[in-house]
C-alpha cells in the first residue's frame, strides 16, 4: 500500500496542527467572516477573504496546476517526482487520481492544497496563483477553501468527535459554541449522530474516517482533496465511506480530487486520470500499483 512510506512531508508547522490536520496554528483571520454559518458567505467568492475574486461559474476551472515540477533532494541525488504536470479541476466535478505507489500522488495533492511548494510551475485557485501569496494569505486560503482527508485520519485523540470536527473552525477564529454547532449536523450527516462525544479511540476505523470527512467540510470548502481516504479500511467500510464522499461531493457542489487505488471509487468519480512519469494521463481503467 502506498500512502505512508517516505512520502511528502508537510511543512513542520505551517499548515499542520499537532495531529496532522492542515490548519494554521494560531491564525486569526482578520476581517473575514470565518465564523459565519456554512455556506452563508460564498457570494463574494470567498467570505471576504482578501484574495477572493469572482465566484467560478459552472463549468469553470476552480483549481489548476500548470507545469508543476517537484524535485526532492535526497543526499546528493535529486529526484524529480512531478515533471511539468498540468491539471484542471472543473467546478463541481470530481477527479480520481490513480497511479502506482511512489508515483507522486500524495506529492501532487499536497501541492494542490498548498501544503508544500512546487520546485517550478504554479497552482491557481480561481485563476490566482496560490504560491504567489504571502504565507498568511496562503494559510487562510488553505484553511478556508480546501478540505483534506487523508488515509490515516489524523484525529486528535484527546478530543471528542464533535470537537475534532469543530477544530478547524475554532482555529480559524470561530467561537467554540458556534464551531461545535457547525460540527454536530455534519456528524449527523455522516451517520454519527450518536457519537458526538466519542473520542477517536472509541470508534471504529470507518467511523474515524467519517469524522475526518466531516472535519474536512466544517469550513465549507469549495475543494475537497482526499488522499487514499479508504486505503486503510476493510471493503465494507471503504464502500460506505466511498458512497458518502460521492454523496457529499454532489450535494455540496464540491470540486474534488481523490487519490485512490479503489477502482470502484474511481469509477464513481466524474473523471479519472493516472499519474505516471511525473504527469497525468488517461486512466486505463485498471487498478494501479
Ligand atoms: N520529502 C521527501 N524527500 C525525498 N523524497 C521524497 C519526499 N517526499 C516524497 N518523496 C519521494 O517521492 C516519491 C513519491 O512519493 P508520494 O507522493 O508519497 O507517492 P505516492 O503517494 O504516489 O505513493 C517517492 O519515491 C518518495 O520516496
Ligand atoms: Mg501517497
Amino acid at each position: 500500500m502506498s500512502g505512508r512510506g517516505p512520502g511528502p512531508r508537510p511543512p513542520k508547522d505551517g499548515g499542520y496542527g499537532k495531529g496532522g490536520w492542515p490548519i494554521v496554528a494560531g491564525q486569526k483571520v482578520a476581517g473575514s467572516k470565518v465564523s459565519g454559518p456554512a455556506g452563508s458567505d460564498r457570494a463574494d467568492g470567498g467570505g471576504g477573504l482578501d484574495f477572493g475574486p469572482a465566484p467560478v461559474p459552472p463549468g469553470g476551472t476552480i483549481l489548476e496546476a500548470r507545469g508543476l515540477v517537484k524535485t526532492f533532494q535526497a543526499g546528493r541525488e535529486s529526484l524529480t517526482i512531478l515533471s511539468g504536470l498540468d491539471l484542471k479541476l472543473v467546478k463541481g466535478r470530481s477527479l480520481a487520481v490513480l497511479g502506482s505507489s511512489g508515483s507522486g500522488k500524495s506529492t501532487l495533492l499536497y501541492l494542490l492544497g498548498g501544503l508544500d511548494r512546487p520546485t517550478a510551475g504554479s497552482v491557481l485557485s480561481r485563476g490566482r496563483d496560490v504560491f504567489a501569496r504571502p504565507e498568511p494569505e496562503l494559510a487562510r486560503w488553505r484553511a478556508r477553501e480546501v478540505g483534506f482527508v487523508f488515509q490515516f485520519h489524523h484525529l486528535l485523540s484527546d478530543f471528542s468527535a464533535q470537537e475534532n470536527v469543530a477544530m478547524p473552525a475554532m482555529l480559524s477564529g470561530s467561537p467554540r459554541r458556534e464551531a461545535l454547532d457547525r460540527a454536530a449536523p455534519l456528524l449527523e450527516r455522516v451517520g454519527l449522530k450518536d457519537r458526538l462525544g466519542h473520542r477517536p479511540g472509541a470508534m471504529s476505523g470507518g467511523e474515524q474516517q467519517r469524522v475526518a470527512l466531516a472535519r474536512a467540510l466544517v469550513m465549507d470548502p469549495e475543494v475537497l482533496l482526499a488522499d487514499e481516504p479508504t486505503g486503510n479500511l476493510d471493503a465494507r467500510n471503504a464502500g460506505l465511506v466511498n458512497e458518502l464522499i460521492c454523496q457529499l461531493v454532489a450535494e455540496r457542489g464540491l470540486s474534488a480530487v481523490v487519490v485512490t487505488h479503489n477502482v470502484k471509487l474511481a469509477r464513481l468519480m466524474d473523471d479519472a486520470a493516472e499519474l505516471g512519469d511525473g504527469r497525468l494521463g488517461a486512466w486505463r481503467g485498471t487498478e494501479a500499483g
